[in-house]
């Protein structure tokens, strides 16, 4: 554990480094966490307040780490910020960073259906920020996660929001599928991948156990709660979503969800040995709402 002593994590104050910060704290991880706004520190913890994360402010402090978690990342854009700004160019100066501050390891969440393929702008954005972490010459683990639920995520607080006004509404049919996971695991596979040298220089998918169509989540989410469960015509939606910049969808969550992305639980499940929470059975014990 000595090697991995001091952690680097970008992005402190967002989802999923919340709930890692606070994870790897509990497990005696000294971390250095950066972030553009203040927030607040676990046990371990040096905190970086920073807007551009400036070579000058940061070298030294990061310098000699042993991993660095690059967890900023945008799923919307607009004309001040852009996906080829903050997900590609952003990556770029990270790491740039970390090869100066002699960093070992990177971990990168990338997204599920990122491809050589790929012809949406966000998975675009994605993509190129693989090949500079790939092409860095320094040792990486990359996951391309499908929705990670917990407490705090987007989706959750988003199906919140409408069951508190009494309507969810479902883009299009429903029917395409989603492969949840709950953060509980994310934390700890991310931690695992800086801990155990079969991670490196992998990319794997981030999904959960389950397979569910967006319906059926919907329904097992909101179950109880008396919302009522609308469908939406997909021209509606994507209307919404092209001319609304506060839409509850964005276009690109509209891609991705109607992308249908699907990734292999069965060989996340052997390499990391793990035993996973089921959401959907979290849902059904209503232990998520
Ligand atoms: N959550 C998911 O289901 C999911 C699925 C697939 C991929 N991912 C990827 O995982 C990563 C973390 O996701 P998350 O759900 O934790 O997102 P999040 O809560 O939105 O956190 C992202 C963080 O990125 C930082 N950030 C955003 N714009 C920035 C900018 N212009 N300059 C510097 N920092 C900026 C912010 O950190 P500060 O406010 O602390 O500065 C923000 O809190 C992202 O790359 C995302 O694409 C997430």
């Amino acid at each position: 554990m000595n090697k991995c002593r001091k952690i680097v994590v970008t992005g402190a104050s967002g989802f999923i480094s919340t709930n890692l910060r606070k994870y790897l704290s509990e497990q005696n991880i000294e971390l250095i966490s950066i972030s553009r706004k203040n927030f607040k520190q676990f046990k371990n913890e040096s905190k970086i307040v920073s807007k551009n994360y400036d070579e000058k402010n940061l070298l030294k402090k990061i310098k000699d780490s042993y991993a660095l978690i690059h967890l900023v990342g945008i799923g919307k854009q607009s004309v001040d910020i852009d996906y080829g700004l903050v997900n590609t160019q952003f990556t770029n100066h990270i790491v740039n960073l970390s090869k100066k501050a002699k960093i070992k390891k990177i971990i990168y969440l990338s997204g599920l259906g990122v491809s050589a393929t790929t012809s949406l702008g966000y998975f675009i954005s994605k993509y190129h920020s693989e090949k500079i972490i790939i092409n860095s010459g320094i040792n990486y683990t990359i996951f391309r996660p499908s929705y990670i639920v917990g407490k705090d995520d987007l989706l959750t607080k988003h199906l919140h929001k409408q069951i508190k006004n009494g309507l969810i509404k479902i883009p299009g049919s429903g029917n395409y599928m989603i492969q949840p996971i709950h953060v509980n695991d994310v934390v700890k596979i991310i931690f695992k991948s800086i801990t155990e040298v079969k991670f490196k220089n992998k990319i794997f998918d981030l999904v959960g156990s389950d397979n569910v169509t967006f319906e059926e989540y919907v329904k097992l989410f909101s179950k109880g709660t008396n919302t009522i469960i609308k469908k939406i015509n997909l021209e509606d939606s994507y209307y919404d979503a092209i001319t609304n910049p506060k839409s509850d969808f964005g276009v690109d969550d509209l891609n991705i969800l109607i992308g249908n992305f699907k990734g292999n639980h069965n060989k996340l499940k052997k390499f990391t040995g793990m035993k996973f929470e089921s959401v959907v059975k979290l849902l059904e014990s209503g232990r998520l709402l």
